[in-house]
């Protein structure tokens, strides 16, 4: 069965599909929107190598063809060398304004090809088909895009909005057990931001869709997508409550600066940890009570998820040149720093002038903690 969830933004509104085999079906999906039965696919190899040849057949199997540009996977793709080498290569395909691109692969693919997309003849449009649960549920949806600067993450980018996402839910089956559970880090952060009932129901299923249970997967692909869209539409361009998406994130940005934005800490992981400091937080401030953030790392760590700054290999910095590393995040106004804190689980406010003194003691406590 597929469910659709729709993205109800005027003239920029697009459906998000969920089910299993999607891209077996994208022909039939995507051919709606072209002028000529031509795509052009930007992912990467890791993606190609497992899926380019199901989406060229099931582009094929409606009558488009694709060419595809497969880029290295990993976080050091999204930089201008590679967004140089992507628009280069739209423009050698010949790809006209009324032409669609596809973005084929996880958030890196999916921000980087989006930007692409926007800025290529002043903007085409373009389909996401996400193939990391990380994408499946954020990234993919809400048309932020964009590519990584020397002084920080997504510090360069545009809002465009794609065409039509399709998350094909059997594509997770192929993850790793740790890209999966990374994923599971944004999904946890819907439940603790904005629908206490869905947190309630992860921590009853949350195992058995960690472990593979493929219903369990979709419903919470449906959930995440459901509650972004709302978000989305409600505050399309970060003027007040998209900021609230950002839970856990400043401490995350900050924690991936810290160990490179490789593979000592996924930006999962990084948004789980960050999730349980910032309710560490909303606790020692007096906003929410004190068994929240035990529940919160119960509940991570239920699932197999890294939960503390314990769970990160390696040196890290102290807690005063972690915070300096916060002063990059995007959400910082005025050149002060915004929090998105917790007044309990499922709800979550953006939270200015917190006290820095109660940030740099829980991060101190952490660091400690790590022996
Ligand atoms: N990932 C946060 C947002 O899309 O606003």
């Amino acid at each position: 069965m597929t469910e659709t969830v729709h993205v109800a933004l005027g003239d920029r509104a697009y459906d998000v599909r969920i089910a299993e085999g999607l891209i077996g079906r994208a022909g039939a999906e995507i051919a709606p929107l072209l002028r000529r039965p031509r795509v052009a696919v930007i992912t990467d190899e890791t993606v190609a190598a497992l899926h380019l040849d199901a989406l060229r057949d099931g582009l094929a199997a409606s009558g488009v063809t694709m060419t595809a540009l497969a880029l290295p996977a990993g976080e050091s793709t999204k930089g201008w060398p590679q967004f140089t080498r992507t628009v280069e290569w739209l423009l050698d395909q010949k790809i006209e304004r009324s032409d669609v691109v596809v973005a084929f692969g996880g958030g890196v693919i999916g921000d980087l090809a989006g930007f692409a997309a926007a800025v290529l003849r002043r903007g085409v449009r373009f389909v996401q088909i996400p193939t990391s649960l990380l994408a499946q549920v954020d990234s993919s949806v809400g048309g932020k895009t964009g590519i990584n600067a020397p002084q920080g993450k997504n510090l360069i980018g545009a809002f465009h909005q794609p065409s039509l996402v399709l998350a094909d839910i059997s594509v997770l089956g192929t993850l790793t057990p740790r890209d999966f559970l990374a994923g599971c880090g944004e999904v946890v952060k819907y439940g603790m931001l904005g629908d206490a009932g869905f947190f309630g129901w992860l921590e009853k299923n949350g195992p058995a869709m960690a472990a593979g249970d493929r219903a369990a997967r979709a419903y919470a692909v449906r959930r995440s997508v459901e509650m972004k869209a709302e978000i989305v539409i409600r505050d399309e361009t970060e003027q007040g409550d998209r900021a609230l998406l950002n839970l856990g994130h400043t401490f995350c940005h900050a924690l991936e600066s810290a160990t490179g934005y490789g593979d000592r800490l996924m930006h999962g992981e990084g948004v789980a940890i960050g999730c349980a400091l910032a309710f560490e937080v909303s606790q020692r401030l007096g906003f929410c009570s004190q068994e929240d953030p035990s529940r919160v790392r119960a509940m991570l760590k239920l699932m197999g998820m890294k939960t503390d700054l314990a769970d990160i290999d390696g040196d890290l910095p102290d807690a005063d040149a972690l915070i300096v590393l916060m002063g990059q995040d995007k959400k910082v106004q005025d050149g002060k720093l915004r929090f998105i804190l917790a007044r309990g689980i499922g709800d979550a406010f953006v939270a200015d002038g917190v006290d820095m003194a109660v940030v740099r003691s829980v991060l101190a406590e952490g660091l400690a903690a790590r022996g």
